[in-house]
């Protein structure tokens, strides 16, 4: 099969995730093409499953990864998909994680999730969450390995 991992990032710790993800993929015996939103919104329509991911920005995904998204429930309706975001890390103190919560949850990964599904792809229902120990990274140890188990998850599902 072919794969797509479209990602975007401003300071690489998306990236990194999509990555690991596209490796794991490859190493799965698969196709992958990687694509840098930050680059172009180009989108071949030869993939036969497609995975979004961006930062999470004022609990959104970036704006530019809205309008790929908009692009791909065109061409990727019916098709399987899966939606990633990196956040903040969330506290361990739960007072701190409750009121953390505003910013950390359903942010980037669920928005893309259900904007995606809205438009036909047929989105896996685990959001892969990447967390930052800070603004500009890096990311929280073992993300890479999280993030090849869930590209293997996704995998096996189709
Ligand atoms: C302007 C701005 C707004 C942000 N808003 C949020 C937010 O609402 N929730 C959150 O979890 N992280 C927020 N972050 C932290 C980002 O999640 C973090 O910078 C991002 O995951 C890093 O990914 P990147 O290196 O791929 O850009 C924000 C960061 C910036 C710079």
């Amino acid at each position: 099969m072919k794969g797509i991992v479209a990602f975007d990032s401003m300071y690489g710790n998306t990236k990194h995730v999509a990555e690991a993800m596209a490796e794991e993929i490859k190493a799965q015996g698969h196709e992958v093409v990687l694509i840098n939103i930050g680059e172009t919104l180009k989108l071949e329509a030869d993939g036969d499953f497609i995975l979004i991911g961006s930062p999470t920005r004022m609990k959104q995904m970036t704006f530019r990864t809205k309008r790929f998204v908009r692009k791909a429930r065109k061409m990727y309706a019916g098709k399987p998909g899966a939606a990633f975001e990196t956040t903040l890390r969330a506290p361990t103190d739960p007072e701190a994680r409750a009121k953390a919560s505003k910013w950390i949850d359903n942010a980037a990964g669920t928005k893309i999730k259900a904007m995606a599904e809205e438009g036909g792809i047929r989105m896996f229902p685990e959001i892969l969450t990447a967390e930052v120990v800070d603004t500009y990274g890096p990311l929280m140890p073992h993300t890479l390995d999280k993030s090849r188990e869930f590209a293997r998850r996704f995998l096996a599902s189709l």
